[in-house]
């Protein structure tokens, strides 16, 4: 038998601490130490990036091979969601199309248009 008395724990688990930033202007938050793509699915959103072909993106892989989640991070394109943790106060936005900054990835780049071109014959 425990006498389990009600003690409250003075170091609560860091699960317990939440981050908040914005996405595109809309509050976001998550478990701290969670991605941005989790914080981004807490939210409803599958989806936070169209091509150039007009083609949704979002969480594909969820281990940073796929680059499907990019997103703009305080002003930085090319971000994996699935792989930066969510920080307070973070400026998160959808990941423009190729004209602001093509992912500088070497040689196995899935970059969106790359899919796109994969997805739909280009005839
Ligand atoms: S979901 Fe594939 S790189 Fe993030």
């Amino acid at each position: 038998m425990s006498h389990a008395a009600h003690s409250p724990s003075p170091q609560t688990p860091q699960a317990s601490q939440r981050v908040r930033a914005t996405f595109d202007g809309e509050p976001i938050e998550t478990a701290a130490g969670s991605s941005i793509a989790a914080a981004l699915t807490e939210s409803g959103c599958s989806a936070w990036r169209t091509t150039a072909n007009g083609k949704q993106r979002g969480l594909f892989c969820g281990i940073g091979i796929c680059f499907d989640c990019i997103v703009e991070v305080d002003g930085e394109s090319g971000q994996r969601a699935c792989m930066i943790p969510l920080e307070d106060g973070m400026d998160v936005r959808p990941q423009r199309s190729r004209s602001s900054a093509p992912p500088t990835g070497d040689a196995t780049s899935n970059d969106s248009s790359v899919s796109d071109s994969n997805s739909e014959a280009t005839k």
